[in-house]
């Protein structure tokens, strides 16, 4: 597959269309095809997985008083512990022989190469192109000079509005992978930014209305991010501020306060989105992928275009690690490996991820769309039903909010959920008192709870120390059930020496990876999103339901029966 030209990229879909078993042919020429569940990888590790009934990571902590060297190592600034997993020696041998089975190696090339690894959509997935430097395609280049253009634009305060008053807000109109990633960028990296304010809106109504309510429609600049430019919740959200400008004294000329990101430049156009202001998106970005793109704009608008450039650095960090390291010393691919073991093997059906890092609040959503998107999958990229599990639900929040709520079920719920955890060495304001004092509460509560997921307290254990504070023999029997933990919980601690856009770039395509890893061993697609799209589409074809005349027959009962029963009682035909 050629993407590039002189010119920088051609459009894949331009060219002839490409067969199924063509596209097939390029991306899985050298892949193991056989059935997962009955390769000589999984076998062993099935039968390795029994030998684990008695293992306790307590034990194995006690005996190798090396485990923590031995499962953990640097890269790209970060630290990865993955100590506490439930593996030993053995179980990662035999974890890498069956990446090596499923031709890891090809397919990592193949995804950095810029291959139609999306073989649904026949498409590639090259966001790590987004981030390749003075290496990335020229129209990739260009348009990050001209997002640096507006950026500094806007930051200098040299943009104004139809009227000539300066941009003092920023509003980002856009839903899921068009969100989701420059949100979270600008608050990790950005938590201040107030020149200008950069607010994001996903959803129509309430939200955009509360943050209009204290907005200058002559100070404000819409950026509408939608690279199809068709999801009904941002165009209504972009046709809402359309009409509060218009109606807003002074507003002048409504061209002037949009931009957009999309490619869908035609459809931008239509809407009144001048020229200069379109950025576009390549239809081998996908949107959970596009944070690199021009999606990332109002993240550079709120970082800096130096700071966006940095966190692009550190994704590219990341790619750099994720192509060259050897599978055993290769972050990624580690973590993927771990993760398939204790779903697949332990059938753990959810995992969490826990940074003990405000800044990072936003990052257990982001992580959602990225992981559940694309390994929500039953089919393999051949079209057959698989035989094992795959993506698990991922869930999270940060881990001063949730320790004083969910992790009781963490610590002595039924099942086991593996967690990420992730801290920084020094707080994003060093220097400042009471980060500086702040820090290591932070530290200590998020390795304190990953100490006792892993070694429990044993109901002994707990009984002694009952009788030691003074309760009765009896009394410290009746509890110590209660008090016990059963430990044996794994979990993976990522360090990241600060928060900043380098170590945020570099944490960001550890995941991404840590997601294509996942989908290759799996044999699925993780590029493409079709129950997502068929949920679209439904919503799109029951809109007019609700103002049509006749009541709503032609879905299921219970589609129609609760069609029906809005319009009889509240709804008010628009
Ligand atoms: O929700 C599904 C999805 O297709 C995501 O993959 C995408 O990030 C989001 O919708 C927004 O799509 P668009 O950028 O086209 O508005």
């Amino acid at each position: 597959m050629n993407l590039r030209s002189d010119d920088g990229i051609v459009d894949a879909a331009a060219g002839a269309a490409p067969g199924y078993n063509a596209v097939m042919a390029e991306v899985s020429s050298k892949k193991n095809t056989a059935s997962l569940t009955r390769t000589p990888a999984w076998r062993a590790l099935a039968a390795h997985q029994r030998t684990w009934q008695e293992r306790r990571l307590r034990d194995l902590f006690a005996a190798d008083p090396q485990r923590f060297e031995r499962f953990s190592f640097e890269a790209c600034g970060l630290l990865l512990d993955y100590s506490k997993n439930l593996i030993v020696p053995e179980t990662l041998e035999l974890l890498l022989a069956l990446a090596q089975e499923r031709g890891l190696q090809d397919q990592i090339r193949d995804l950095l190469a810029g291959k139609r690894v999306n073989t649904t959509e026949k498409r590639a997935a090259w966001h790590t192109a987004l981030r390749a430097g003075q290496a990335a395609p020229r129209e990739v280049r260009n348009t990050l000079a001209a997002m640096r253009k507006l950026a500094t634009a806007l930051r200098d305060g040299k943009i104004t509005g139809g009227d000539g008053r300066t941009i003092t807000d920023v509003v980002s109109l856009g839903i899921g992978g068009s969100a989701l990633g420059p949100a979270l960028a600008a608050e990790a990296c950005a938590p201040e930014a107030n020149s200008p304010r950069v607010h994001f809106v996903t959803a129509p109504g309430e939200k955009l209305e509360r943050t209009l309510v204290r907005l200058n429609a002559e100070s404000t600049l819409f950026i509408i991010q939608s690279k199809s430019f068709s999801t009904q919740e941002t165009l209504l959200s972009a046709q809402a501020a359309k009409a509060w400008l218009l109606s807003s004294t002074g507003a002048g000329n409504g061209g002037a306060h949009f931009a957009a990101v999309t490619a869908k430049t035609e459809a931008a156009l239509a809407f009144g989105v001048p020229a200069e202001r379109i950025f576009p998106v390549w239809d081998w970005v996908g949107g959970r992928y596009s944070l690199w793109s021009a999606v990332g704009l109002p993240a550079m608008i709120a970082m800096g275009a130096d700071a966006f450039d940095e966190l692009l650095a550190g994704a590219a960090d990341m790619d750099a690690h994720f192509a060259a390291a050897p599978p055993e010393k290769n972050m990624a691919v580690l973590l993927a490996l771990i993760g398939l073991w204790h779903a697949n093997f332990f059938a753990m059906g959810s995992r969490a991820v826990i940074p003990y890092v405000p800044g990072l609040a936003k990052l257990p959503g982001y992580l959602q769309q990225l992981e559940m998107e694309s390994l929500g999958k039953r089919v393999s990229s051949r079209g057959k039903t698989l035989k094992q599990h795959t993506g698990v639900a991922l869930w999270g929040n940060t881990g001063p909010e949730c320790q004083h709520s969910f992790f009781q079920l963490l610590h002595q719920g039924t099942q086991a959920i593996p967690v990420d955890f992730i801290a920084c060495c020094a707080p994003r304001d060093q220097g400042s008192r009471d980060a500086d004092a702040i820090q290591p509460v932070m530290l200590a509560n998020c390795f304190a709870q990953s100490a006792l997921l892993m070694s429990g307290v044993s109901a002994t254990e707990t009984e002694q120390s009952l009788l030691q504070k003074g309760n009765s023999a009896r009394e410290s029997a009746r509890l110590a059930p209660h008090q016990a933990l059963p430990g044996n919980r794994p979990s993976n601690t990522l360090l990241l020496s600060a928060l900043n856009p380098r170590s945020l770039g570099a944490l960001l395509a550890l995941y991404e990876h840590r997601t294509f890893v996942q989908s290759t061993i799996w044999g699925i697609n993780a590029f493409d999103q079709w129950g997502v799209e068929h949920g679209k589409r439904l919503a799109g074809s029951l809109l007019p339901e609700f103002t049509a005349a006749a009541p709503a027959t032609t879905h299921d009962a219970s589609t129609d029966g609760l069609v029906n029963y809005v319009k009889t009682k509240t709804f008010k035909p628009f």
